[in-house]
């Protein structure tokens, strides 16, 4: 998400921040580092690239681009069509000899028994338990004996779309209230190709709605702790559902994964004495909320009546699509933060691997490795339960290690609490501050592992949240990072359960119509393709690298030339990169599947007018409404 849009409480000047901004505005993180050195550090840099002699910066990012990514001659594409420009269009952009068509859209019934979306109400608490939720991401597209089964995720709600028809554009009734956690959460549809056509199946047996009251089961290490204990739930094992569901994974053995990230935006305090304890702080937990003002409605999230609570969010949740009874569940091995994705790889000995980013401006990227190990066509329901869980510590030279979170080397008292307290655990045995890592994915012809680091304005000016002694550098070289970049790394000896990596980066995005320093961007960025702010990331089964941004879509200054928020595809061969889709206004492209034959690409189209200028995907007059669009070839080739 770029903007959030969102309507706090008690501060007017809130409006219009992203989550970040506003929790860094309301909940200002101790300074853990010293903030002198840091400025110290920042200005000799300026200096050194005021004075021209900015070998330090260019000669690192030159090394970067090349160690592992040659740039080869063009006329080596592997990719099928030709690129498109950037512009500022209100509708989809896509290749010559491609089409598009609207999928899903924000409120659109999955039963034939529901009421169709209504633009003047915007729909009622009872017409969105019942539809396709709001703001769709993440997503996988799974088979069942010849049918599609789609997991989207629906992350969060724009409040002054959503609630357009009160006054205030913010709930105002307990179902206004009922409304806004129905549009979250997951949805589970069948869809059905007909003559190139996709369609949602009313009424199949898969649809699904997942919401923020969906039951759910707690497993993993804190299952059953002191600090998951609730007045609803003593026993710390059942919790009620998943919301800020951003991007996600799906396993080798047919079930998806759910990722929360802003969970914490969704609490908030009765009592305005209420002091949040530290660990609420470093989550940006508070008495204000964003404006959705659930606990106006639903006392669990009033965290001076119900602390515990807070600490049954932050997880992967895990959900066998085929199954519209199955209880999902919250894997707590795999840490507490604000997950982007999921990345799930195996090992050559079956061992489960899981990358993990956390998106905040300075926390972390993760790896999980599972104590057991995958059998085909096995019961592989409790592999994510048990395992260890590591954090990514990046050298300056393109070396890099992962440290393992144990009670050993951070002096926590249990698996259980470092389960919870995931960003603290990182914090204490001195991982790296990142660029806010989005999206990771691997390659699915080698053993290589590539994070979308979108950008971090405050990198090498202001203290970041994990306390990391070299802010500027690494893999995070530039300060004020306003353009992003994508890392990427190999496992030692082409293991992902190595302890040791080689990294470099792919990408640094940047504009070179604005810039000839580090902020034109890596040798990889041209006039012709740049972007800014790469977010969700996939590799499909060929390969290529596809690139979704989330960025700033304003076309001017930093950013002219840059239009609409994008899809562009890169191949890890050659370092080309090459824009295939612009999406209409004010949106965001995340999410990301394939048909199974990969002739059709279904890609997700969010928040298109957040800003108030757009009428995607109706066009005239009309609402604007989050899509799922498919993208086929005229020819019924295969996609890219
Ligand atoms: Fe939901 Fe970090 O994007
Ligand atoms: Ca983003
Ligand atoms: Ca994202």
């Amino acid at each position: 998400m770029q903007k959030s849009k969102l309507s706090p409480i008690s501060n007017e000047n809130d409006e219009n921040l992203s989550f970040d901004e506003f929790d860094a505005v309301n909940y200002p993180r101790s300074e853990e580092v010293e903030f002198s050195k840091l400025a110290e550090k920042a200005m000799s840099r300026r200096g050194v690239l005021a004075a021209g002699v900015g070998f330090g910066v260019t000669a690192f990012i030159a090394g970067a681009t090349t160690s592992l990514t040659p740039i080869k001659a063009l006329a080596a594409s592997r990719m099928g069509f030709d690129q498109v420009s950037a512009n500022t269009l209100d509708t989809i952009t896509v290749p010559k000899g491609y089409s598009w068509q609207a999928v899903l859209q924000w409120g659109q019934p999955l039963w034939s028994d529901a009421v169709d979306f209504d633009p003047t109400s915007r729909g009622t608490g009872a017409s969105q338990e019942q539809a396709f939720g709001d703001n769709n991401d993440g997503m996988a597209l799974f088979s069942d004996g010849g049918r599609h089964i789609l997991a989207v995720n629906n992350e969060y709600t724009n409040l002054d779309i959503i609630y357009a028809n009160r006054a205030s554009k913010k709930p105002e009734t307990p179902d206004d209230v009922r409304k806004g956690k129905a549009a979250h959460g997951v949805t589970v549809v069948e869809l059905a190709e007909d003559g190139g056509r996709w369609t949602a199946v009313k009424n199949s047996p898969y649809n699904r709605r997942i919401t923020a009251d969906t039951p759910m089961e707690i497993t993993g290490p804190a299952r059953g702790h002191d600090l998951l204990k609730t007045a609803a739930d003593p026993s710390g094992t059942a919790s009620l559902g998943t919301w800020n569901n951003c991007a996600n994974g799906r396993t080798p053995w047919g079930t998806y994964l759910t990722c929360e990230e802003n969970f914490n935006g969704y609490f908030s305090s009765s009592d305005s004495d209420y002091k949040p304890t530290d660990e609420m702080s470093r989550y940006g937990i508070g008495p204000k909320d964003w404006g959705y003002a659930w606990a106006s409605a639903d006392e669990r999230f009033d965290i001076s009546k119900h602390p515990n609570e807070t600490n049954r969010a932050g997880y992967v949740v895990e959900i066998d699509p085929l199954d519209p009874t199955s209880t999902p569940k919250k894997r707590t091995a795999l840490g507490r933060f604000k997950h982007e994705n999921a990345e799930v790889v195996l090992a050559a000995n079956g061992q489960v691997v899981v990358y993990m980013g956390d998106d905040e401006r300075g926390e972390f990227i993760y790896k999980f490795i599972s104590d057991g190990r995958y059998v085909q066509g096995g019961d592989n329901s409790d592999l994510l339960d048990s395992g260890r869980l590591y954090v990514a510590k990046f050298a300056d030279g393109g070396r890099g290690q992962w440290v393992e979170l144990s009670p050993e080397s951070t002096g926590m008292a249990s698996q259980a609490e470092i389960s919870i307290f995931t960003r603290i655990a990182a914090s204490k045995v001195g991982a790296t501050t990142m660029d806010r890592p989005e999206w990771i994915t691997a390659n699915p012809l080698r053993p290589e592992v590539y994070c979308a680091l979108t950008n971090n304005k405050n990198r090498g000016l202001k203290p970041n949240a994990g306390g990391d002694p070299t802010p500027v550098g690494g893999p995070n070289p530039r300060e004020a990072n306003n353009y992003g970049q994508i890392v990427r790394w190999r496992p030692d000896g082409g293991d992902h359960l190595a302890s040791g990596f080689a990294w470099d980066l792919f990408v640094l995005a940047g504009n070179p119509a604005v810039h000839s320093d580090a902020y034109a961007g890596s040798g990889n960025v041209n006039r012709d393709n740049m972007f800014n702010s790469p977010d969700g990331i996939a590799f499909d089964d060929n390969g290529l690298l596809w690139i979704q941004t989330d960025g700033n879509y304003s076309n001017e200054k930093d950013f002219a030339g840059q239009g609409n928020n994008q899809m562009l595809v890169g191949d890890p061969e050659t370092g080309e990169i090459r824009r295939f889709l612009v999406g209409p206004k004010e949106c965001e492209v995340t999410g990301i599947t394939w048909s199974s034959d990969r002739k059709t690409l279904f890609v997700g189209i969010q928040h298109p007018g957040e800003d108030g200028n757009s009428h995607f995907p109706g066009g005239g007059d009309t609402v604007p409404r989050s899509s799922v669009i498919a993208i086929t070839r005229d020819d019924g080739g295969l996609i890219g």
